[in-house]
């Protein structure tokens, strides 16, 4: 089994990048190999909205994009994994730019003929609920503020998932992370790997009962 974490915090050694590596460790103590890919290290350029991805050939797994990055060597890998960790920090009431650049070419992974006029394109490859993700939002402001800063993020990022068919198991939240006690940091890192264990777990009873 395959795991794979996008890091949507340019900081690489933050909050963010902290959960979402013990996260994957969780899942590695359930024997899943990982991968993480951190989005400020990656070639990503900005949809051009050209919807050429869309709109053309939709035997093939991954829409052809013209532009030339790394977005369909992630793709790639993205469609091959069983579970997926999204991680952003909260800036401005929402998901970072860099996961939302990210997340506005992930638009490939689904079809729509060009004449199905407002239609929402539906998944290339749908993953029947047999795959499955979980989320991770930090934010300064404390845990009572996590309908206001965790889920616009949750539904930002969880919006491709439910059109490719992929089940979502946890949604973190950590607020407070400024000013947060070493005790707090260690009981929120506990949780993190949790969520990697669950998502494992989830992922083999989908496979079980199908
Ligand atoms: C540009 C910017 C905007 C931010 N906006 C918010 C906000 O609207 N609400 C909030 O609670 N925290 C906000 N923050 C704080 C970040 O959420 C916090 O620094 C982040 O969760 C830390 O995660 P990281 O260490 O992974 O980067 C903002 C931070 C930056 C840099």
């Amino acid at each position: 089994m395959v795991i794979v974490g996008f890091l949507g915090s340019p900081r690489v050694n933050g909050m963010n990048s902290n959960l979402l590596r013990r996260v994957l460790k969780g899942a590695e103590s359930k024997k899943a190999q990982t991968k993480l890919f951190e989005l400020i290290q990656c070639n990503i350029k900005f949809c051009m909205g050209c919807c050429n991805c869309v709109h053309k050939k939709p035997e093939l797994p991954i829409g052809e994009c013209p532009l030339d990055d790394e977005m369909s060597s992630i793709l790639e890998e993205y469609v091959k994994a069983d579970g997926y960790i999204f991680a952003s920090p909260n800036y401005d009431g929402s998901i970072t730019a860099l996961m939302k650049r990210f997340l506005e070419r992930k638009i490939a992974l689904t079809y729509r003929p060009k004449d199905a006029y407002a239609k929402i394109g539906e998944a290339r490859s749908p993953a029947h609920f047999h795959k499955k993700a979980s989320m991770i939002v930090t934010a300064n402001c404390p845990d009572e503020y996590r309908e206001v800063m965790g889920d616009p993020c949750f539904e930002t990022m969880g919006g491709h998932l439910m059109i490719e068919q992929i089940e979502i198991v946890d949604k973190l939240y950590v607020g407070g992370v400024e000013n947060m006690s070493e005790e707090t940091i260690s009981e929120k890192f506990d949780e993190a790997y949790h969520v990697g264990i669950r998502l494992v777990e989830e992922i083999e009873k989908a496979r079980q009962s199908s």
